[in-house]
């Protein structure tokens, strides 16, 4: 063995046995925190464009006009049109449609969104602005069939539940370019 070899031998040596006694000194239990419950994870949800996840339940615009009514109009207005008031403004939510590649677009969730699966998906997350997280799977699936109706997507008769909302024809589907940069290293 050579002295290189030899003083290698020790220095892994000593790293092996320091890191034994810091694990060694590392505590089991940090005595504070819980187990993570599946109630508490169910906050945490991505629904996909293809509406996987979605959950059961189901609504349609009858129950939903109420509702947006109660929890929407305020910020959206009374016919989803906007609300530019500073403070508690929010979007137009319908109309615009064919608007987005004139000089004057309108982008609503009618003439731009692609997918109605979103639509849940963003309102569940992040709608009512000031108190998210409030409607129930049912009164999500209402307001949405609600907007949808009022854009004139779906009939205002139909029920929107886990099957129906992923099969929605929105109008600005095929309104998106694929981008797949092939000339970035990243993409490679
Ligand atoms: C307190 C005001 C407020 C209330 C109440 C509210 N919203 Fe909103 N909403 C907003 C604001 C502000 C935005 C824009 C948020 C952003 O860009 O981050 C928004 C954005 C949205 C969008 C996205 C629009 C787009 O094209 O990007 C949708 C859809 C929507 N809201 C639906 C709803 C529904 C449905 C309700 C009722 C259940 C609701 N909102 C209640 C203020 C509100």
């Amino acid at each position: 063995m050579s002295t290189g070899d030899k003083i290698l031998g020790v220095l892994l040596a000593s790293v092996a046995v320091s890191g034994a006694a810091f694990a060694q000194t590392m505590p089991v239990k940090y005595g504070f925190g819980s187990p993570v419950t599946e109630q508490e994870l169910s906050k945490y949800f991505s629904i996909p464009v293809d509406g996987r996840g979605l959950p059961s339940g189901s609504g349609n615009a009858t129950a939903g006009a109420k509702l947006y009514a109660e929890n929407c109009a305020a910020c959206h207005g009374e016919k989803l049109e906007g609300n530019p008031a500073k403070g508690i403004g929010g979007d137009k939510l319908i109309g615009g449609r064919g608007s987005l590649a004139t000089k004057t677009p309108v982008k609503t969730v009618e003439s731009y969104w692609p997918y109605a699966t979103t639509l849940f998906d963003y309102v569940k997350r992040a709608m009512p602005f000031n108190s998210p997280g409030t409607l129930k799977d049912d009164e999500t699936y209402a307001v949405v069939a609600y907007i949808l109706s009022q854009a004139k997507i779906i009939q205002p008769t139909e029920t929107m539940d886990a099957r129906t909302l992923p099969k929605v024809a929105m109008p600005n589907r095929d309104g998106f370019e694929p981008d797949p940069r092939p000339e970035l290293e990243l993409y490679r």
